[in-house]
């Protein structure tokens, strides 16, 4: 599903382009996210000043030993970063999920809150994977991947906020945590888009 959106197939056809380029430049070793960076180091607060989201940014991102060891990173390394930290608060929720559907804390739940339990449940799984592929990707020096992946991770976890929005009584019950990873996303998509264009 979130393959056919128009973000995820730009990002497809980018990739394509960008496979293509780099086939017929030198070969990028693809181990190392520095060697496809070129230039620009950031420290993490001039990088987070980038985003929509400063204060949990710099709070996400300084929680990496690595970003603290360093005084500026480029903007692949923090990139990195923030997808990480995105995948991990992601499959926070997932496991959240997870427990909700087995625990009986809720009661009784009615068939529209199952519902919502079960299609968040499929989407965090999907989106966690999808942050874990974009993390890849950002290794293999496939930004534009990686950037449709963050989309549509993020795109799962709008839908599932959507959905659990119109749960009578529950109204809430996943807001604090989809806004959270909603943010994440959008500060891992700011980041990467501070990436230098291939030249
Ligand atoms: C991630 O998710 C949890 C909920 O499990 C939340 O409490 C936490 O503050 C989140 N944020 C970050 C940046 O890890």
């Amino acid at each position: 599903m979130a393959s056919s959106t128009p973000y995820a197939s730009l990002g497809g056809a980018v990739l394509s382009f960008l496979i293509v380029a780099a086939d017929a430049a030198s070969p990028v070793p693809a181990a190392s996210p520095k060697a496809a960076a070129s230039g620009k180091a950031y420290t993490l607060q001039a990088a987070c000043k980038r985003t929509g989201h400063y204060d949990l940014c710099v709070a996400s991102l300084s929680r990496d030993p690595s970003s603290r060891a360093a005084r500026e990173l480029d903007a692949v390394a923090l990139a990195r970063l923030a997808v990480q930290a995105t995948q991990r608060n992601a499959s926070e929720t997932s496991t959240y999920l997870s427990s909700l559907a087995t625990d009986d804390v809720l009661g009784d739940k009615t068939p529209q809150l199952q519902q919502c339990l079960d299609d968040c449940g499929e989407r965090y799984e999907a989106a966690v994977e999808q942050l874990t592929d974009a993390a890849t990707a950002m290794d293999a020096g496939e930004f534009a991947e990686s950037e449709a992946l963050v989309a549509s991770s993020q795109a799962e976890v709008k839908m599932c906020q959507h959905q659990c929005h119109a749960v009578p009584g529950h109204q809430n019950i996943l807001t604090v945590r989809n806004r959270e990873v909603d943010r994440l996303c959008s500060i891992a998509l700011d980041i990467t888009r501070l990436i230098p264009a291939p030249k």
